[in-house]
């Protein structure tokens, strides 16, 4: 087994450290949560990011306002912890993976009848190492589809960053480059420029060379026939295998459709939102336009604004494969994604 090289999340016992990647590459440093609130300003503001990092940092942001709340002679606690809940649960609304941990903190909240700090510890902590071995068992799954080939595309940050540790897409990369020599493109990934600043940081942490391009400049490095696989991560994928992930995932999807090169999704069960039919389901979010703009438009006054949605959906007949825990699925349909439910 690979070791962890990069954490996002650390607990230390009475407090979250999360590593503020929005200062990556050029500062490594943690910022440490003690409240639920600083947890979920934390998801808002992408310190934290990724959807399965997310789902993490919130339940363990459920046992600091748990920490912070309970009292043995004071009867509202549960009030406070469910109201800290519902913030978690603002902070951003396209990976499911936050909604999932929040409902398995929120059942064993139901559960307790007296103290409930140990049993929710416990549970946070749970949902962190599963992450982990999820990622690992993905990682073999996915490098499986990877035989010859010789070198793959991936758009977003995918790794140890955005979960609990080794990564999706990334972690499927980290295990098929341990096999064989695989050469590895990574989009920079506009406009918060995850594969820009973290993914090719994260690879180098590992000592993976990698070759960083413009996301405009995909379809002419597809057409060079030097690119077998696009693999990527989701935030969200409905029963039917439709999958919302980073903006320009849909287009990199399309492009590969054209250029006849395979596309993997790579993704958790816990990604995996069983209550919807399709993707058309799925809530994009639109982050704010100052995220685009240059600060010249930023006046209420100006006549540029920008659009800037985050998240988009691929229909999963685009998808060659997902890769989960459980299993992969080939050529995704609804009869495939339930056989994982
Ligand atoms: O806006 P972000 O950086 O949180 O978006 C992250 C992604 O889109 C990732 O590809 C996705 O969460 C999968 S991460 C394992």
């Amino acid at each position: 087994m690979n070791k962890l090289t990069v954490q996002s999340l650390q607990w230390t016992g009475t407090a979250l450290k999360v590593l503020d990647q929005r200062q990556l590459p050029d500062i490594c440093r943690y910022d440490e949560y003690s409240d639920a609130a600083g947890v979920a300003e934390a998801i808002a503001t992408m310190r934290v990011r990724g959807a399965p990092a997310i789902g993490i940092a919130a339940a363990y942001g459920v046992v600091l306002s748990a920490y912070r709340h309970y009292s043995a002679t004071a009867d509202n606690w549960r009030q406070q912890v469910a109201a800290d809940i519902d913030r978690l649960a603002k902070s951003r609304p396209t990976a499911v993976n936050l909604f999932t941990a929040l409902d398995r903190m929120s059942a064993v909240l139901g559960l307790v009848s007296a103290d409930p700090l140990v049993a929710l510890l416990a549970c946070a902590e749970k949902i962190h190492a599963d992450d982990i071995a999820a990622n690992y068992k993905m990682g073999e799954l996915g490098a499986d589809l990877l035989t010859g080939a010789k070198g793959i595309l991936t758009h977003c940050n995918t790794g140890a960053l955005a979960t609990g540790g080794y990564g999706t897409a990334l972690g499927v990369i980290r295990s098929a480059y341990q096999r064989q020599p695989v050469h590895i493109y990574a989009d920079e990934t506009r406009p918060w420029l995850q594969g820009a600043r973290l993914t090719v940081w994260e690879l180098a942490q590992d000592g993976i060379p990698s070759t960083l391009i413009a996301d405009s400049a995909a379809a002419w490095l597809m057409k060079s026939g030097t690119v077998d696989w696009v693999i990527v991560g989701a935030d969200r994928i409905a029963a039917n295998g439709d999958s919302a992930n980073k903006i320009g995932t849909y287009s990199l999807a399309v492009l590969a459709r054209q250029h006849g090169v395979k596309f993997m999704v790579v993704a958790p069960t816990t990604t995996i939102d069983w209550t919807i039919d399709s993707g058309a389901q799925i809530a994009i979010e639109e982050r704010h336009q100052n995220e685009l703009l240059p600060a010249c438009y930023f006046g209420a006054d100006s006549l540029v604004r920008a659009w800037n949605p985050v998240f988009d959906v691929t229909p999963a007949e685009l998808i060659s494969a997902i890769v989960t825990e459980r299993g992969v699925i080939l050529n995704p349909s609804t009869q495939g994604v339930r056989s994982l439910q």
